[in-house]
């Protein structure tokens, strides 16, 4: 049992957050932890419902991990109904910070904080090798946050 609820977050919610989503619950469940709940969202609202980007979709495909997510912000109860609340960049972290409400329990940082502190750029107004770096981030900050919280036990 891990009982982790982990929320990633980005600043649109249509390119990194929805595929660092994916990859970390493709990850998790490829060690067997079927418990884990992960979900995501970004720090605005522009584009709240929307799917995720096609180049984010198409990437997703490419390396064959399932994706579907629907765009939203943040909410105050995110902060107490996930156990991680993960950050794509210093910029998203410094937006979760700035309305994390009184009552906040989750533990709050940047994803890259668990492997090498690097953020995870935004690759919106760039080609798709921006999103194939992307993903690869996401694969091993998968890794890293799992080994870090669950134990290296893959
Ligand atoms: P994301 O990328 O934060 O990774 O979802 C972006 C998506 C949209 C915008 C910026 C970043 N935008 O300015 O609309």
């Amino acid at each position: 049992m891990s009982d982790l609820k982990v929320l990633i977050v980005c600043l649109g919610n249509i390119c990194r957050s929805p595929m660092g989503e994916a990859v970390l619950r493709d990850v998790a469940r490829k060690r067997g932890l079927s418990d884990i709940v992960v979900d995501s969202c970004g720090t605005a609202a522009y584009h709240a419902g929307e799917e995720p980007d096609d180049r984010t979709i198409s990437t997703c495909k490419k390396h064959k991990i399932p994706i579907e997510h629907s765009a939203r912000q943040i909410q105050a109860s995110d902060f107490t109904h996930f156990t991680h609340i993960l950050a794509a960049d210093e910029s998203n972290l410094r937006n979760i910070e700035r309305v994390k409400p009184k009552n906040s329990t989750a533990q709050i940082c940047m994803w890259g904080s668990y492997l090498d502190n690097k953020p995870i750029a935004d690759p919106y107004y760039g080609g798709m090798n921006g999103f194939e770096h992307v993903y690869q981030q996401c694969l091993a900050l998968s890794d890293a946050f799992l080994d870090g919280v669950v134990g290296n036990n893959r």
